[in-house]
């Protein structure tokens, strides 16, 4: 059965535009039934709009506090029903209720192997340990920061001449594919395949 998918975003979206492709392109069986940004500013929602998605801009400096916030969210969400919600750099700590609520069904992707170097600016933590290998994570969200039991990873090498930007470019290539597989893994298991 197609996988029906919400995707909460904050900025660049190069994951969700990755996501989008797999499924245009036919190799991942899934329907992404709305997108969220917390910044109307996002370059991420402005191409889900383009791409005639359900696209929602719920900005959190517009609401009281972190569960008015979210109730919205929640809302969005229950109305679409989606079987998983595929955060894509999306820049919010999730509440305790909320991932509750929706208990193993958000992923998330993050640019460490964790639990390596969880938090902002992972990429940055990475080479100032001086690891020789990072890459990427896709994990189920729990109410810590970066946290939760992981789907998949991938590895990439960490150069000596890296910088936050060749590192993070190196990175997020994996990430797109990374995530896409996933869900593939998600998908499948969903529909009973071994
Ligand atoms: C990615 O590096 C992801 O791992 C992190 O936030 C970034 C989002 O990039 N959580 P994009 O918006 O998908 O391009």
């Amino acid at each position: 059965m197609t996988m029906r998918l919400a995707v909460l975003l904050s900025g660049r979206g190069s994951n969700f535009q990755a996501i989008h492709e797999a499924i245009e392109n036919g190799s991942l069986d899934a329907q992404i039934v709305c997108v969220i940004s917390n910044r109307p500013d996002a370059p991420g929602i402005a191409r889900a709009r383009e791409y005639g998605y359900d696209a929602h801009v719920l900005d959190h400096k517009a609401f009281a506090n972190r569960a008015a916030h979210e109730a919205e969210v929640l809302k969005v969400l229950d109305a679409a029903k989606p079987d998983y919600i595929a955060l894509a750099g999306y820049m919010r700590l999730l509440s305790a209720n909320f991932v509750e609520r929706w208990h193993n069904r958000i992923i998330n992707i993050h640019p460490s192997l964790l639990p390596s170097f969880p938090g902002v600016d992972a990429q940055a933590q990475a080479l100032k340990h001086g690891v020789k290998i990072s890459g990427c994570t896709v994990h189920f969200v729990d109410e810590n920061l970066d946290a939760g039991p992981i789907i998949l990873q991938r590895a990439v090498d960490v150069r000596d001449d890296d910088t936050v930007d060749s590192l993070s470019a190196r990175i997020l290539g994996e990430e797109h594919r990374a995530y896409v597989d996933a869900l593939k893994k998600l998908s499948a298991k969903k529909s009973g395949e071994p």
